[in-house]
């Protein structure tokens, strides 16, 4: 144990409680990391109900690009299509058709690509 000369040995209780929490730390964020890949897939799987109307590429095809975006703000548009303060039609329609998962899944795919 060369590394552990100059520690006391009443430290070394503490070290392993850290190199636990360090351990413990690492795994969580790699778990959120997956489920934000996994919610990202998904809002790609979903995003083909979009792209008939809005272009992925950013133009402005008549009908608003939609990529780029910061996610809650994405999210809140969508919200306020469902509720009925904006009122185009088609994205009532659409909007009430998705859950908050589903939302937030395609805030997150056209959330991250980027407007060119
Ligand atoms: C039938 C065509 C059509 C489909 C399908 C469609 N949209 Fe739209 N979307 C529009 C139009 C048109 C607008 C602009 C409406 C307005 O002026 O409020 C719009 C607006 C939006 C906006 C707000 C853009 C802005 O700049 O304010 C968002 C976000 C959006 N759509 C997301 C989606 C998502 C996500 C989907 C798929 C789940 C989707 N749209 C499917 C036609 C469509």
């Amino acid at each position: 144990m060369t590394t552990s000369k100059n520690i006391p040995p009443h430290a070394m209780p503490l070290l392993g409680a850290l190199a636990a929490l360090a351990y413990t730390m690492a795994s969580a964020s790699t778990a959120s990391a997956d489920a934000s890949a996994k919610l990202k897939a998904y809002g790609k799987h979903l995003s083909s109900e979009c792209t008939t109307c809005h272009r992925i590429d950013g133009s402005d095809n008549g009908i608003p690009p939609i990529i780029g975006w910061p996610s809650e703000a994405f999210v809140a548009v969508l919200v306020s299509y469902r509720d009925g303060e904006r009122t185009n039609q088609a994205m009532v329609s659409v909007a009430k058709s998705l859950d908050e998962q589903q939302m937030e899944a395609l805030a997150s795919y056209f959330g991250s690509i980027e407007p060119k």
